[in-house]
C-alpha cells in the first residue's frame, strides 16, 4: 500500500510536477527542516525509480565530484579510456535521463552549462565518449534553506535556470500532530525502544511548536517568535528525545514533563534570548490553556524545567 509521505500543499506538488515535465530545473526553498530533501527525493523516486543520483554537498565538495572524475590507477596505466572513467551522479542521470536532486553551494556554478547545454563534455576522452548529451527525462531538483548560506549566496546566472518553489512548514495543526506521532513512533520502533507516546502529549508539543512558529497562538493572540529554526522535523526530533528519556531514565510512559525537559535543549540551541519568550510563552498562555483542559497542566507545572 502507498501512504502519504508528504503533507502540505497539493498545488505546490501540481506546479513542481508541471515544472519537471518542461525543460527548467525545480529548485525547493524554504525554512530547515521543510522536507525540501525528502519531496525531492520522493520525485526522484515517483518519477525516475531511482533517488539516488544525489549531489552532496560539503565544503569538501570538488567539481570533479560534481561532473565526473577518474580511477587514478587504471588513468596512469592506459590513459583517459571509458574504463578509467568515473562517472558522477550527474553524468548518470544524463546519460539515463533521470532526475538528480540537490544543489550544493560551493560548486554549483559548474551546473550551469550543464542546466543551458544539457550537454557534459569529458575533454580527456575522444571520440563519440567526449560529448554526453541529456537524454530526455534528465532535471535537476535543487534544495536550499533560507536561513543558513543557500539560496543567498547562489548566483543569479544559476537561479534562473530553476523555477523556484517555497516549501513551508505544515500549516495544519492536525496534520503536524500526526505526521510527528507517526515519525516518532517509527523512530523509536527502530531503535527498540518499546514506548507509546499519547496523541494528547504530542498535542501539547505540536501546538507550541506552531504557535512560537507563527507568532500566533491558536487563540489569536501575538507571541514573541523564537529566533531558532521550529520545523516539523524538531518537533519529530524532540519527541523521540522524551521517549528516550521515558524510557531509559522514567517507567516508560511518555509525559508532558519529558517533553519540556527535551524541549530545551532544541529551542535554546542558537540564542539565550530564546529562553525568555518561552518562558513568556508558558507562564501566560500555556498557564492560561491550563485553566481549561487538564492534560495542559502537568505540561505547565513542568515549566521548571525551563530554567
Ligand atoms: N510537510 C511534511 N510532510 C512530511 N514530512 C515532513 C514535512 N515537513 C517535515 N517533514 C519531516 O521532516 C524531516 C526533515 O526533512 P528534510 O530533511 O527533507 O528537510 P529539509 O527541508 O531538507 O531540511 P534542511 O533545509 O535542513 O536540509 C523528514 O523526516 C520529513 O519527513
Ligand atoms: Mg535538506
Amino acid at each position: 500500500m502507498i501512504t502519504q509521505k508528504f503533507y502540505g500543499d497539493d498545488a505546490l506538488i501540481d506546479r513542481c510536477v508541471v515544472t519537471l515535465a518542461g525543460n527548467r530545473g525545480l529548485m525547493l526553498v524554504g525554512e530547515p527542516g521543510t522536507a525540501k530533501s525528502r519531496l525531492s527525493e520522493l520525485f526522484c523516486a515517483a518519477i525516475s525509480g531511482n533517488s539516488t543520483h544525489t549531489i552532496q554537498g560539503t565544503a569538501g565538495t570538488t567539481e570533479d565530484q560534481i561532473k565526473y572524475s577518474w580511477n587514478y590507477a587504471l588513468l596512469i596505466a592506459e590513459c583517459p579510456s571509458p574504463k578509467a572513467f568515473v562517472p558522477s551522479p550527474l553524468y548518470t542521470g544524463l546519460s539515463r535521463g533521470q532526475l538528480v536532486p540537490r544543489c550544493p553551494p560551493e560548486i554549483q556554478d559548474s551546473l550551469v552549462s550543464v542546466l543551458s547545454d544539457k550537454v557534459l563534455m569529458v575533454l580527456e576522452l575522444g571520440g563519440d565518449e567526449r560529448v554526453l548529451l541529456a537524454q530526455k527525462g534528465f532535471n535537476v531538483i535543487a534544495t536550499a534553506n533560507i536561513r543558513d548560506h543557500g539560496v543567498n549566496e547562489m548566483s543569479s546566472a544559476l537561479k534562473r535556470r530553476f523555477n523556484v518553489e517555497t516549501v513551508a512548514p505544515i500549516f495544519n495543526l492536525a496534520l503536524e500532530r500526526q505526521r510527528v506521532l507517526e515519525q516518532a513512533q517509527a523512530l523509536l520502533a527502530e531503535s527498540n525502544v518499546p514506548v507509546a507516546i499519547a496523541p494528547d502529549v504530542v498535542e501539547l508539543l505540536v501546538s507550541t511548536f506552531h504557535d512560537l512558529r507563527s507568532g500566533q497562538t491558536q487563540e489569536g493572540t501575538v507571541v514573541e517568535r523564537p529566533t531558532t529554526v521550529m520545523s516539523t522535523a524538531e518537533a519529530v526530533a524532540v519527541s523521540v528525545s522524551a521517549g528516550f528519556d521515558a524510557y531509559y531514565l522514567g517507567d516508560g510512559t511518555v509525559t508532558s514533563e519529558h517533553v519540556v525537559r527535551n524541549l530545551v535543549g532544541t529551542i535554546l540551541k542558537d540564542n539565550l534570548e530564546d529562553a525568555k519568550k518561552l518562558t513568556h510563552y508558558f507562564n501566560v498562555f500555556v498557564k492560561g490553556r491550563a485553566q481549561k483542559h487538564p492534560h495542559w497542566e502537568g505540561y505547565y507545572k513542568a515549566r521548571k524545567w525551563l530554567r
